[in-house]
């Protein structure tokens, strides 16, 4: 089949990731796929910064990218302008998104859907909440039949690492931020983490898609970590139970018109159970655990940052979309299986 051409928007640690791989790993991708992939353009700010790369892909004039006629738009940029009105444009003129971008989903996520379901292009944005863990395409496609009532989230994993220390040390939050700091979890301005803003525009992505309702980040109640003491951990510690900064979304019953649901969303140190599978997720990792009504409990666990989890993600979604492309274009789809030989080995 012709090759799926794609733009990438962006080229930092996760954009130089997602090159290496869409090159390095180009036969198998091509294989699941059903047709090669092609970077047609990638739109950096300064070319010279990135040697390593074809000259002649890159541009500083990502406008132009969105207006020519690659197949699918890779956006690794972050922030909301002027990438906001660069997506809109890609996905009413019919092209696909591949999104890693938290802040704009977290804002903006009804319009670039309403952009999407104008044209009928794809809009994935896995990478956007939680890294390499799956979880936005299992709310909003494996879950899709079921009726979820509660998310519960570890998505931020500087927090959780500060919680996780002083939990197992009895170190106190500025100690613990400061190993955040030196290990390279939290940033040199660590508020976006330590005040909850990371969590709560997570939180804002995972209701919207848990409950099919556009909820933003102003809609989510917020509260960070610099007031957790000790003392804290000593009385939760009494009860049998941590201190977790949860991302939590929730259906309840609407307080305006209580025989109808409505959404809360809500980020704070909440005391949790340490029978409660949360409770385990220590170091920087993320979890995120679910409960539906006919699924039950289920949980997603795994790296929640760097940049070549949140690759992972991206190039999860990125064969997602060109696969959709292929059928589209082609009528016909790929066999899922790709072809290593197997080789029967029994106990080793
Ligand atoms: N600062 C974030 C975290 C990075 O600590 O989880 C991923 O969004």
């Amino acid at each position: 089949a012709a090759p799926i051409r794609v733009a990438l928007l962006g080229c930092g640690t996760v954009g130089t990731e997602v090159v290496r791989l869409i090159e390095e790993q180009s036969k198998d991708l091509t294989a699941r796929i059903g047709a090669p992939l092609e970077i047609v353009g990638i739109a950096v700010r300064r070319p010279d910064k990135h040697p390593d790369i074809k000259a002649s892909l890159l541009t500083t004039d990502a406008q132009s990218l969105v207006d020519g006629d690659a197949d699918i738009v890779v956006e690794v940029i972050g922030g909301i302008d002027p990438v906001k009105g660069l997506l809109v444009d890609a996905l009413r003129s019919g092209k696909s998104v591949v999104s890693a971008n938290k802040a704009l989903l977290a804002e903006e996520g009804g319009l670039l859907h309403a952009a999407a379901a104008e044209s009928g292009a794809d809009l994935y944005y896995e990478a956007a909440v939680a890294g390499a863990i799956p979880i936005l395409r299992p709310l909003r496609e494996s879950m899709v039949g079921d009726r979820i009532t509660r998310v519960l989230g570890i998505v931020n994993g500087t927090t959780n690492y500060i919680l996780s220390r002083m939990d197992e040390t009895g170190s106190s939050f500025s100690e613990a931020l400061a190993e955040a700091t030196d290990l390279g979890y939290a940033e040199a301005d660590p508020t976006a983490d330590v005040d909850g803003f990371d969590a709560a525009a997570k939180a804002a992505i995972l209701a919207a898609l848990a409950f099919h309702t556009p909820v933003t980040t102003d809609d989510v109640y917020r509260e960070g970590i610099s007031a957790v003491t000790s003392g804290d951990f000593a009385s939760a510690r009494d009860m049998g139970c941590t201190i977790k900064l949860l991302s939590i979304c929730e259906r309840v019953s609407d307080p305006d018109n209580p025989s109808e649901d409505a959404v809360s969303a809500r980020v704070y140190p909440a005391m949790i159970p340490r029978t409660h599978p949360l409770a385990s997720v220590g170091d920087a990792f993320n979890a995120v655990f679910v409960e539906a009504e006919a699924a039950g409990p289920l949980m997603f666990y795994g790296k929640g940052a760097g940049g070549d989890p949140t690759a992972s993600a991206v190039l999860g979604d990125l064969v997602a979309v060109a696969r959709n492309k292929v059928a589209t274009t082609t009528g016909g789809g790929v066999s899922t299986y790709a072809a290593l030989p197997i080789r029967p080995m029994g106990k080793t």
